[in-house]
């Protein structure tokens, strides 16, 4: 198989299925991490990123589907999404395309899905639409305070990887997160959640 790219914490294989173009993720062992721990983690964020791929694709938001799920061998086989991350393509040209981001965002946060590690290498632009990706870190929950730390760890890493794109990019990304339904307060309480940070 095709190593395609050596991730943060996965290794993303070139792979098939059914014929079809696809993509293996496989987890592969941390060093510095006591042994069972790091097997538990893996596993556990394995069939977890897993269960989150499907859920959120049952909500409407494009993810890759999945193919199967290997526990043991820390290993999700999935379909392969041709397009590019919206890191690479986002301009002041196409911030259509955070209005589209929040507001997949706020359709995940209003049926208590977090995906855990939004940032813009997290999403991938296929054609008009786009896929989320990279669920690992993921939960589900209805806290206004988890939704509110998912929408702040995605501003810090958006502000500092598209500083060109600011103020306007984040604001687009906040006008389609409260116009499908996101809601004000966990705006509110991200605000907060900010202030905690920088003060304590
Ligand atoms: N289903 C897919 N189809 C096509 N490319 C994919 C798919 N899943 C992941 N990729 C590519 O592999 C990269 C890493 O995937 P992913 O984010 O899931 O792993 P990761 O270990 O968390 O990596 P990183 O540390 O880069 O976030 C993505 O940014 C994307 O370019
Ligand atoms: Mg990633």
């Amino acid at each position: 198989m095709e190593l395609l790219r050596q991730g943060a914490e996965a290794k993303l294989f070139r792979a098939r299925f059914e014929g079809k173009k696809a993509l293996l993720k496989k987890r592969v062992p941390k060093a510095y991490r006591n042994k069972e721990l790091d097997d538990r983690l893996r596993s556990t964020r394995t069939t977890g990123e897993a269960t989150l791929l499907r859920k959120a694709r049952s909500l409407g938001v494009n993810t890759p589907q999945v193919y199967s799920v290997d526990k043991a061998g820390k290993e999700i086989l999935m379909e392969f999404v041709e397009g590019k991350r919206l890191k690479d393509v986002l301009t002041g040209k196409n911030l259509g395309l955070c209005k589209q981001v929040g507001e997949a965002i706020a359709l995940m946060h209003e049926n208590g899905l977090i995906h855990g590690d939004l940032t813009t290498s997290n999403v991938m632009v296929k054609g008009k639409e786009l896929f989320f990706i990279d669920f690992g870190l993921g939960k589900q929950s209805k806290k206004l305070e988890d939704k509110a730390v998912d929408l702040l760890v995605f501003k810090k890493t958006f502000e500092a990887t598209h500083v060109e794109l600011m103020p306007r990019g984040w604001e687009m990304i906040l006008e389609g997160y409260l116009g499908k339904g996101g809601k004000k307060e966990v705006l509110v309480q991200m605000k907060k959640v900010e202030e905690r940070a920088r003060y304590h």
